[in-house]
């Protein structure tokens, strides 16, 4: 098919998303490649996960084009139908259902699209958990019984579920200690190199910045202002990025650039 020789696995192009009087993404242009992971900085209220919201098709656009996976993505209607197995997404506020084990949890999207045997499906909750470094045991607890890298893992676990090329991660060390936060980082990483995932990642975290992500965009006035490797975006001269990352709060990270 023509979208095997398409480099990108998402393009927007001159996107404009709004509420109201305020316009929150202003002719936002980004390309993410095939493969990459790819995370995504901006203040806070910029637009971020509005901007991921929106490619997934769950917030209407003004105007603008975006593609994943070579196909145009309509607008905010009949979303989780047709994006069955497109992607899988971590919400930012990325809760289980707590009502459900961990293992209903991995197999809610499965059983929401398609019909599989009781046994199959926990063959496949039981491989998406080893997937993210859970015992099978784990998949009979309940979220509150959970700290919250293994949370955050649960949810990775049911965004995999339906084996999608591509993962929106909305934040997903924000919570996090230092060690469960490199943890993740070290799994999102594996999973791209063996799945040969695409990976949209929203992060404050400089040290995820600095170790997983091959590019990083920075989103500010509604737009990307600066895109590509983390020595690259150092060297921006945008204000906003600048401030960002030679900021008082970066300071301590300057020593791990390379
Ligand atoms: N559904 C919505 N309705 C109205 N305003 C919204 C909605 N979602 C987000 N916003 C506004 O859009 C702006 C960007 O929000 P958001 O994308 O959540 O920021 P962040 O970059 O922190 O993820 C904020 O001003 C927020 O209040
Ligand atoms: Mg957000």
């Amino acid at each position: 098919m023509a979208e095997e020789v398409d480099q990108f696995a998402i393009r927007v192009s001159e996107l404009v998303v709004g509420f109201g009087r305020q316009t929150v993404l202003d002719h936002l242009t980004l390309d993410v490649r095939k493969g990459e992971i790819l995370g995504l900085v901006g203040a806070s209220g910029g637009g971020k996960s509005v901007l991921m919201r929106t490619i997934i098709g769950l917030i209407p656009r003004r105007s603008g084009r975006i593609e994943v996976m070579g196909a145009e993505i309509s607008e905010a209607r009949h979303v989780t139908h047709t994006a069955a197995g497109k992607w899988g997404i971590l919400f930012q506020q990325g809760a289980l259902f707590s009502s459900l084990t961990v293992r209903q949890n991995v197999q809610f999207p499965l059983r929401e699209e398609l019909d599989l045997s009781q046994a199959l499906m926990d063959e496949v909750a039981t491989a998406k958990l080893e997937m993210v470094g859970l015992a099978p045991e784990d998949g009979d607890k309940f979220p509150s019984q959970l700290s919250g890298g293994m949370t955050k893992r649960v949810a990775l676990a049911r965004a995999l579920a339906l084996d999608p090329p591509i993962v929106f991660l909305d934040e997903p060390t924000s919570g996090l200690d230092p060690i469960a936060a490199g943890d993740f980082d070290v799994l999102i990483k594996t999973l791209q190199k063996t799945l040969g995932l695409t990976v949209f990642m929203v992060t404050h975290d400089l040290a995820s910045l600095n170790t997983v992500c091959d590019r990083v965009a920075a989103l500010a006035e509604g737009k990307i202002v600066a895109i590509g490797s983390m020595s690259e975006l150092l060297r921006s001269e945008h204000p906003w990025v600048k401030a960002y990352f030679h900021g008082k709060r970066s300071q301590m990270l300057q020593p791990r650039k390379i």
